[in-house]
């Protein structure tokens, strides 16, 4: 296992070191470096030095190179979902879903690079030509989440290379390992020295306001909760840096009357339960429509039911652990201020007992539109059911947030489902689907869920500057 932080492609040690445990079992399964600021300081400085040069190469050569990331990404799947399902405890099924959809983002932006398109136009007056043209930012700090070690990473890092930026990571104190091997794969597939720079840290603040002030970082690309963002956004203002921000959801599932009740409890069990109930476009509402709602409630606590929770490593487990107690005993105080304020239990209710951070299938019905759980995002294994009889009023409480990141809609009218999608202020709907996250699609958010968009075409954008030249000729 690595455990040194990567600066300037060199493996260091680091002054002290932070455990990395096992959420299924709580143990300590590594010590990793714990990188200081002024360690982050230098893997900048590494980034500002290497950047000139990749930023000079063909976009040929640099999409070549991400090819050959996918490519080493693949090839070692296995051992890259052993890591993550070690660190992160999802079922190895699901982390070799995200090692696929990690290593996909390298290969479509080896298609990307290639394809950073300017312009040129004649200004209206017909003085000038108006040439247009998409340079990289420069140095680009990459700050990523637990809940996807590997993808979170590669949908900002490769994006970002295919431009010609460099780039200094900083994984979620939980999930280092991942990050760690992912750079590794990525130096053997070809990327330069200094390229790529892994700082992980125990101390996220003090890392934090140490790399932001350097000045060589021009952006700050972040996937984590909207509290954090908004801090990292005060602070990136105060350099007026660029900013990609994938942040929190609360996302509303809308089961209508003349829907198939059993897909939609398929997508249900998609949309809640993918990754062990710990997604950003985690269905965290179910709003569904009064005739359906016992028949739905139902179905779903069976399919709950069978949902085997356990070691993500244990043969026929659906759900692995909570990342550590503190999201078991946030989950749990959720479920009960929601049965004090009148739901009723249709499944589960309680965390637990350990060893690891396990908490039970939960269907709650019953719920009220405003309560608590509907105001927040529960991140873990509870679907809490709100019956609806009149729509307008369902979408006005299912809008009745300030995150905007996905939303689902089940129906067997597909002018409804775009109409009921189209009023939802959400940058993401799955319609008649229970996921939507896909590398040739723009992942992100409305209102407070983010700015910016990963994947699809102008994800690479995001991070480049636009550059206009005014030429007489
Ligand atoms: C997230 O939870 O932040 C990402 C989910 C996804 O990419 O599917």
């Amino acid at each position: 296992m690595l455990t040194k932080l990567l600066i300037g492609g060199e493996w260091r040690a680091g002054s002290s070191a932070m455990p990395v445990l096992d959420p299924a079992t709580g143990e300590t399964i590594a010590e990793v470096a714990a990188g200081t600021p002024a360690d982050a300081l230098e893997a900048c400085d590494a980034a500002a030095e290497a950047q000139k040069s990749w930023a000079a190469t063909a976009p040929r050569v640099r999409a070549e190179v991400l090819r050959a990331c996918w490519q080493n990404l693949v090839d070692h799947a296995d051992e890259l979902a052993e890591l993550i399902t070690r660190e992160h405890g999802k079922p190895l099924a699901d982390a070799k879903g995200e090692v696929a959809y990690a290593a996909e983002f390298f290969r479509w932006n080896s298609e990307e690079a290639v394809r950073l398109h300017g312009s040129i136009s004649t200004a209206p007056g017909g003085a000038n030509k108006i040439i247009v043209q998409h340079p990289p930012v420069g140095v680009v700090l990459v700050v990523t989440p637990w809940n996807f070690p590997a993808a979170m990473i590669t949908r900002k890092v490769a994006p970002a290379l295919a431009a010609g930026n460099a780039v200094v990571i900083k994984p979620a104190e939980d999930t280092p390992l991942t990050a760690l091997r992912v750079a590794e794969l990525l130096q053997q597939a070809g990327v330069p020295d200094g390229v790529i720079n892994v700082v992980p840290t125990a101390d996220a603040a003090s890392w934090f306001e140490a790399a932001v002030d350097h000045h060589a970082v021009r952006m700050v690309s972040f996937t984590g909760s909207t509290e954090t963002g908004r801090k990292l956004l005060r602070r990136s203002a105060d350099r007026v840096l660029k900013v990609g921000m994938e942040l929190g959801g609360n996302a509303p599932f809308i089961v209508f009357d003349d829907a198939d009740i059993d897909a939609a409890v398929e997508g249900a069990m998609v949309a809640k339960m993918r990754h062990s109930a710990q997604t950003c476009t985690a269905a965290n509402r179910f709003f569904v429509q009064a005739r359906v709602a016992d028949e739905f409630t139902t179905k779903l606590s069976a399919a709950m039911a069978a949902i085997k929770v356990g070691n993500g490593f244990a043969e026929g487990v659906d759900c692995g652990p909570m990342i550590n107690a503190a999201a078991v005993s946030k989950i749990d105080g959720l479920v009960q201020a929601a049965t004090a304020g009148g739901a009723t239990s249709a499944l589960g209710g309680s965390a637990v007992d350990g060893p690891g951070f396990f908490y039970q299938p939960t269907v709650l019905a019953d719920v009220t539109a405003g309560s608590a759980i509907t105001g927040t995002e529960i991140f873990g294994p509870v679907a809490p059911v709100i019956s609806f009889t009149d729509t307008d009023d369902m979408i006005a409480n299912a809008n009745d947030t300030e995150m905007g990141l996905a939303a689902y809609v089940y129906t067997s009218d597909i002018g409804r489902g775009l109409a009921v999608s189209e009023r939802l202020e959400s940058g993401m709907v799955g319609l008649n689907r229970g996921a939507m996250s896909d590398p040739a699609a723009p992942f992100g958010g409305m209102k407070q869920s983010g700015l910016g968009r990963e994947g699809a075409s102008e994800g690479i954008y995001e991070f480049c500057e636009t550059q206009y030249i005014a030429a007489d000729w």
